[in-house]
């Protein structure tokens, strides 16, 4: 008898779930674990993933660049991120509506799908939001080390998360901390020092992009703090400051303790700070390309380390392991995933990247269980970041572009950031700092008036620019004419002869000359010169006048030729848009501090050469900066 009421109910009970189902996906709210923030992430993972098709992982994994990017796009294949390349802008001068619009279309596209996950968007943010047009653009890592002080740079961190999270960005490729060892590599600029223990200190940084990790949070878990912070990216594992004659995406031959020791130090903090997604280099360790290398990606960096983020490719990263980059893309899939990279910066042949990889898992090349390693990594990001919950960008940071208080902020790095090298013939009074007040003073050099050279590469463009018009910013030259007493007459003349000078009486004349902007490979440099009229306006303006010369670099360069004619020299490395903090310093508002995070050699033939080195012989060792007090009234 009970059997047969259960038997007559069943069909009715079965039916009437059917319809509340029913009605609850017609009205959208049919309960979805991985959609409530309520519950723990791990069990928000699951749940997603356990609805994923395989064609949904892969486009998790895909990364492309905004430019082959479409709603459409990333509608079709699920594509879970978009990046801008260096220097890649949704227009010239692209203004923050402009941003945030764009990060907002792709995002629908995304949210559109059938599992609506949201898409990251990522960009080069490497010395604040760099691509971006009247952003606040702050000292190169060269610079920063020299500051030795981990808290300016958190702050750093913090302001550069607000920039561009006003542009409608959660994530950014930074910080770099590469230890570069030797400066012939175009990179060296990127890196804040030689000495490990500086780099592993500024990775404090992280702290300021991504917000404070709660104490007593597991170790290697990714952290962001919310909406005002930013995923980062710590770049590029292992060992690419450390290639053979800096030579960029070389080799790297050391033993295992030196990689330990040198080049690992950065990443034992930045996991333990709850870095979001770690990039792998170009580079190879003992002939192994490391986009190859299983060992040092699953075996040290997942297994030993623990880190729970996202190991993410550099640039078509997976194609360059072969000679012939892309020659043999199969393999490039395989290997590259199979290695242990998450997220492959494809950047622009998706449907390449994705054919592969379906092919391959399809093939059992690739086990489902890497791919579902992959995917959790990539959504623990998510979830963790609150993406979910707000995948869609707003107008309401745009007054932190290029604020005041950043700049004040990048002022006082720049400040810091400044290593005075030589104050005063032998023999003679010091130079520095100098008087406001004078009858009439020269400005020269080919950097003195140029705010592209002061900012170097990945400004605006990869490569960086020069001139005045493609930043908001304060020249050296602007900087002085702001700082000196009314009185005193500032005649700039960038490339004045020796006969010139020689006729004009000038109290005394900085110099500002150095290296044109680069970045990456085009940076490599096998005589570390700086280029011509450089030295040859050193020359004709130090042979008559009491000069300061003021050296724009992303690393020491040849100068031991010229420091004789000097009254003083002062290495500003690439300080960024805020040309004020080398005035402040110059006229004594305040006292130089900073101390060389890296050695300044004599000659090329001496690289590479670090401090320890047996053949340590510097023209000015790492460690070294003059100082001056700052004078009350000038
Ligand atoms: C892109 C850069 C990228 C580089 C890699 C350039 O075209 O703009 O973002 O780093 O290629 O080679
Ligand atoms: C660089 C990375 C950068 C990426 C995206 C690569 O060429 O090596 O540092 O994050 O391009 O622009």
């Amino acid at each position: 008898m009970a059997g047969e009421i259960l038997r007559r109910r069943v069909p009715f009970v079965a039916l009437l779930l059917l319809l509340c189902f029913w009605a609850a996906s017609a009205n959208g709210s049919e309960y979805m674990k991985y959609k409530d923030p309520k519950q723990p992430v791990n069990v928000r993972i699951k749940d997603l993933m356990k609805r994923m098709t395989l064609a949904e992982k892969i486009g998790q994994m895909t990364q492309i660049e905004r430019s082959v990017a479409s709603a459409d796009v990333l509608k079709s294949y699920f594509i879970g991120s978009v990046l801008s390349g260096g220097g890649s802008v949704p227009a010239t001068n692209a203004s923050v509506e402009n941003w945030v619009n764009m990060v907002n279309e792709f995002q629908r596209g995304a949210l559109s799908t059938r599992l609506g996950i949201p898409m990251i968007y990522g960009i080069d943010a490497v010395h604040g939001h760099n691509n971006v047009y009247k952003a606040t653009v702050f000292p190169h890592n060269v610079g920063l080390g020299v500051t030795r002080d981990p808290q300016l740079v958190k702050k750093i961190g913090a302001a550069t998360a607000l920039e561009v999270r006003a542009t409608g960005i959660p994530y950014v490729f930074a910080p770099c901390i590469a230890v570069c060892r030797d400066p012939r590599w175009g990179r060296c600029y990127e890196s804040y020092s030689e000495d490990p223990a500086i780099v592993k200190a500024m990775t404090e940084i992280i702290s300021g992009l991504q917000g404070d990790i709660p104490p007593g949070s597991r170790k290697g878990v990714p952290f962001v703090a919310g909406k005002q912070n930013v995923a980062s990216c710590a770049k590029h594992y292992v060992g690419d400051g450390g290639t053979t004659k800096g030579i960029n995406e070389n080799n790297t031959v050391i033993d295992f303790h030196g990689l330990l020791s040198i080049h690992m130090q950065g990443y034992f903090s930045a996991v333990i700070k709850g870095v979001s997604t770690i990039m792998i280099s170009f580079s190879s360790w003992n002939g192994v390309k490391m986009h190859a290398n299983r060992d040092l990606i699953t075996g040290f960096l997942k297994h030993n380390l623990r880190f729970r983020g996202f190991v993410i490719s550099d640039w078509q990263g997976i194609d360059r392991m072969t000679p012939i980059p892309g020659s043999n893309y199969t393999y490039s899939v395989e290997t590259g995933v199979l290695a242990g990279i998450d997220m492959i910066m494809v950047p622009y042949n998706y449907t390449d990247f994705i054919g592969n990889l379906t092919m391959l898992v399809n093939k059992n090349f690739i086990p489902m269980s890497r791919i579902d390693d992959a995917v959790k990594r990539i959504l623990r990001v998510k979830f963790t970041m609150g993406l979910f919950e707000n995948p869609i960008a707003d107008l309401s940071l745009s007054h932190q572009l290029g604020s005041q208080e950043h700049r004040d902020l990048a002022r006082e790095a720049v400040r810091k950031s400044l290593v005075l090298l030589k104050n005063g013939k032998p023999g003679y009074e010091p130079v520095l700092p100098l008087p406001k007040k004078a009858a009439k003073i020269l400005v020269a050099g080919t950097h003195a008036h140029n705010l592209g050279y002061q900012c170097g590469g990945w400004t605006i463009t990869w490569q960086g620019t020069s001139g005045n018009n493609n930043s908001v910013g304060t020249t050296i030259l602007d900087a002085v004419r702001k700082t000196v007493d009314p009185s005193t007459e500032v005649v700039y003349y960038e490339e004045p002869d020796a006969g010139y000078v020689e006729s004009s009486k000038f109290s005394y004349a900085i110099v500002v000359v150095g290296e044109h902007s680069y970045a990456e490979s085009y940076g490599d440099s096998m005589n570390m010169s700086i280029p011509e009229p450089g030295p040859s306006i050193i020359k004709n303006v130090c042979g008559s006048v009491k000069c300061i010369v003021v050296i724009i670099s992303g690393r020491p360069v040849v100068i031991e030729p010229y420091v004789a004619q000097m009254d003083a020299l002062v290495a500003a490395w690439l300080p960024g848009t805020e040309g004020l903090g080398i005035t402040d310093v110059l006229f004594g508002d305040y006292g130089f501090t900073g101390k060389l995070a890296r050695t300044w050699f004599k000659t090329v033939d001496q690289l590479p050469m670090n401090v320890g080195d047996p053949h340590y012989d510097p023209l000015y060792p790492f460690g070294f900066g003059l100082t001056t007090d700052p004078v009350k009234e000038n």
